[in-house]
């Protein structure tokens, strides 16, 4: 199917679409050989060769999507200029040009989808489709309800207030003087999780992302990955607005609807207060979800 140039760019994960256009205008980019520098055209990738810099476009290779069980200790690029392991040393059988989206921290361990789906990924991590993420975090001391309304209300960091996170106490370890806490936001902003619980006086000594989106880490080990079911990547699609046209559309996954990422946002926006700081034994344990509470 035909698409617009700068679209078909975008998709294959090279660069956005304005950039893809600048890309255009430059020269940069030929179609069957000849140089193309006019916005607009349109080009099907599975009758011509596009190419970018005289190299074929990625999004001519077959799109493919990951979950990744990230351990402490690898930095979510590419490529480090300081030597140290990357997430892609964990996948090294993928022959495919994948890059994660978003990052988590060298420090911080747990889900991260990696995949050559351009168009994905930016939408993925456009602020306007508040993709939510959930964080399991050990934070030192006794952390109290006062800390935990601050961080559900949001904070001042130094790049302006956090919108409003569901925070909830899942655990505290006296002997260490730890307290876990589940966090869900939907922003994405560098070190934002660490920098929150500093804002309120605490220091994440562990954090671990356990869902994206929805989609959690169930069966997939620390350092381990899988592939993305054609549902899951069609849910993700559903997530990030985007019409899924790769497959005929798989029926969704009731569980996936239930845990639909958009309307968890809608519901979710402000009404979600905190949850309660009683501890709950480990033994004792309920449904994660059982711990929210709506603030009325
Ligand atoms: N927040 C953090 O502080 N670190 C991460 O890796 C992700 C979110």
């Amino acid at each position: 199917m035909k698409e617009r140039l700068q679209k078909l760019i975008a998709h294959s994960g090279i660069a956005s679409r304005r950039a893809a256009e600048k890309m255009i205008v430059d020269g940069r980019v030929a179609i069957n050989g000849t140089v193309v520098t006019e916005l607009g055209i349109q080009a099907d990738p599975k009758k011509c060769l596009i190419t970018v810099d005289g190299k074929k476009m990625q999004g001519q290779e077959k799109l493919v999507y990951y979950m990744l069980n990230k351990p402490k200790g690898y930095v979510s690029t590419a490529k480090d200029e300081r030597g140290r392991k990357t997430v892609l040393d964990l996948l090294p059988e993928v022959e495919e040009r994948i890059y994660p989206v978003g990052r988590l921290d060298n420090d911080t361990e747990g889900l991260l989808l990696l995949m050559n789906d351009g168009n994905l990924v930016n939408a993925l991590l456009h602020p306007r489709y508040e993709v939510y993420k959930t964080y399991m975090a050990k934070v030192s001391g006794d952390f109290t309800r006062r800390q935990m309304d601050m961080l559900a209300e949001g904070v001042e960091l130094d790049d302006g207030m956090t919108a409003p996170a569901q925070v909830r106490i899942v655990d505290r370890y006296p002997d260490s003087g730890l307290t876990k806490v589940e966090i869900v936001i939907h922003e994405g902003r560098n070190r934002q999780v660490r920098r929150m619980f500093d804002a309120v006086g605490c220091e994440v000594v562990k954090l671990k992302r356990t869902e994206f989106a929805g989609l959690n880490l169930s069966g997939v080990h620390r350092g381990n990955h899988r592939k993305l079911t054609d549902e899951e990547v069609a849910y993700l699609y559903e997530v990030a607005g985007l019409e899924y046209t790769q497959k005929a559309k798989p029926e969704k996954k009731r569980e996936y609807r239930e845990r639909d990422n958009r309307a968890h946002a809608k519901k979710n926006a402000s009404a979600w207060k905190r949850a309660s700081d009683v501890h709950v034994p480990h033994d004792q344990k309920r449904n994660r979800r059982a711990g929210y509470r709506r603030h009325s």
